[in-house]
């Protein structure tokens, strides 16, 4: 379907709520799905702790139609704005059992294990058992530690919680009460896909969900000022802590093609739209140690909603993708109307807070370049927690070596460093022209220049050090072999 023959917009947003076909034209544009199923649907089993996407207890499993299945992803529905919803499938601790009351695996095991306690965190942990459940279930104990990382629970321990979870991977899938429905319910998807933009108007502020490229691209022109919204890991805390209402937001969501993954050869090519889960699976793919960091971006409700271009975009410097995109030699791609620029990522982020992002302008794509089979690589995030935090610094490095086996390219990312993502430029000029060995990396350290962040987090002395440590350990993997122990890193890096 091209720019002129999308249908005009729908006024209002149509999902599935269980089983109910929903239409609702919101009178906040931007109101959360949690708002939603609490106060307009007393669908008051989603819990409300944090409001700020943290401890999961207002997960609900999210389905999208593939086919004649459905996939379901965990999503925390307080930062969620409603219009993210239209086409989809929304399932709430209220749907998971059967319509005679019978409780879906992942329940019975929950209770057979006395896996609650106070039960505030109790629906959003089965939520996402849930959603790993229908996904194939839990492989190992490491599997469902990750599926519960966005869940907190600060009473009854995770143990029960985990052998539950192991428990209910084992019960036959035609114990789940909605099993045999998958194919309707599917079909009732694709139903509701009327290729419409939405405009949701209301109080005298607009959100605008187009459909396509072109669409978005005339709006961002004519709404310079609009908020644009794509997974809303970040934008929804501004809705729901600093109580923002933008008088325009544009939802990225339904974008054809914004979510797209290319594999060009050398290089891959990821969407603006794709999520962290997505892009961890082609990024992991990589390197084991990518894997390893993105696994550890947020929980599983973040990386099902965030993405590449909100990651970028929001320009933090202590963001995961920027660090390590800027180490793959990343190209970063913005469109303005018809007109799209490219630059090396790193000079998108001119200062703290400052991008170079015109007015009308989106991020489009990023470009990374795969490493060779003469790369070296290595990439840590340190984290105050293991799970599911920001990072306190992070360091991507990628040298490619020429046929003597000395640096002919030296890549040295760091987050945390600067009040931006920035490479380490002096530093990689000590490297290239050398084999890559510890004195190689003494002589990288001693060119560090940065001016650490120095905040609550941690201090600029302890930043400095570990990113010194990070360049030792790099080494230290080339010379005695790829000592890539996962969930290692972050501790020894503290060494
Ligand atoms: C509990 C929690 C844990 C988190 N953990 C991590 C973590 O471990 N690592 C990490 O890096 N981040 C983390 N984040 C932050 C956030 O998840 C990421 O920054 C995420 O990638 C943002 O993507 P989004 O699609 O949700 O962006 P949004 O919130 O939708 O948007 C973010 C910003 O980018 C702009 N924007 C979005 N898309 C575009 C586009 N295509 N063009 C131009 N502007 C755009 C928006 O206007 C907004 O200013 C966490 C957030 C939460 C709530
Ligand atoms: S209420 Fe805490 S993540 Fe939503
Ligand atoms: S059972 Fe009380 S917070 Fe988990």
């Amino acid at each position: 379907m091209t720019g002129h023959d999308v249908p005009p917009p729908r006024r209002e947003v149509r999902f599935l709520l269980g089983d109910e076909a929903v239409a609702v034209a919101p009178t906040d544009p931007t109101r959360t799905l949690l708002d939603f199923l609490r106060e307009d649907r007393r669908l008051v089993g989603t819990k409300e702790g944090c409001a700020e996407g943290d401890c999961g207890a207002c997960t609900v499993a999210v389905g999208r139609a593939r086919g004649v299945v459905v996939a379901y992803e965990a999503m925390d529905s307080c930062i969620l704005p409603l219009a993210a919803l239209d086409g989809l499938h929304v399932l709430t601790i209220e749907h998971v059992g059967g319509a005679d009351g019978a409780m879906h695996p992942v329940q019975a095991a929950m209770v057979a294990r006395h896996g609650s306690q106070c039960g505030f965190c109790t629906p959003g942990i089965v939520m996402s058992l849930y959603a790993q459940w229908r996904g194939g279930g839990a492989t190992d104990e490491a599997a469902v530690e990750d599926a519960l990382a966005g869940n907190l629970c600060r009473c009854t321990g995770y143990a029960p919680i985990v052998a539950a979870a192991m428990d209910a991977a084992a019960a036959p899938k035609a114990a789940d009460p909605r099993g045999a429905r998958v194919a309707e319910v599917a079909a009732r998807l694709a139903a509701l896909d009327d290729g419409a933009p939405l405009e949701i108007a209301a109080g005298g502020r607009t959100l605008h969900a187009p459909v396509d490229l072109d669409g978005l691209a005339a709006l961002c022109i004519a709404n310079p000022d609009a908020v644009l919204i794509a997974g809303a890991t970040d934008v929804g805390l501004r809705l729901t802590k600093a109580l923002q209402r933008p008088a325009v937001a544009i939802l990225l969501g339904r974008v054809r093609g914004l979510d797209a993954i290319e594999d060009l050869g050398g290089e891959i090519r990821l969407g603006a739209g794709v999520t962290i889960a997505r892009a961890r699976e082609v990024l992991g793919a990589l390197d084991p140690q990518i894997d390893e960091w993105l696994r550890r971006f947020g929980g599983a409700q973040v990386r099902n909603a965030g993405t590449v271009g909100g990651n970028v975009a929001n320009g933090s410097p202590i963001g995961d993708l920027p660090p390590l995109l800027i180490a793959l030699g990343a190209t970063l791609r913005l469109r303005r109307g018809d007109e799209v620029r490219a630059m090396p990522l790193e000079d998108f982020f001119v200062a703290y807070g400052k991008q170079d992002r015109r007015p009308g302008e989106f991020v489009l794509d990023v470009i990374a370049r795969k490493p060779g089979p003469h790369t070296l690589f290595h990439a840590s995030k340190v984290t105050k927690r293991f799970d599911e935090d920001i990072s306190t610094l992070a360091g991507a490095f990628r040298l490619d070596l020429g046929a003597d086996g000395r640096v002919e390219e030296a890549r040295l990312a760091f987050g945390g460093m600067a009040g931006t993502p920035k490479r380490a430029s002096a530093a990689e000029r000590a490297l290239v022209g050398r084999p890559f060995d510890g004195d190689a990396a003494e002589a990288a350290v001693r060119a560090l220049d940065f001016a650490p962040l120095d905040d609550h987090r941690a201090s600029a002395r302890y930043r400095a050090l570990v990113a010194a440590n990070l360049l030792r350990r790099f080494a230290r993997e080339v010379a005695h072999g790829p000592a890539r122990v996962a969930g290692r890193l972050a501790e020894d890096a503290h060494a």
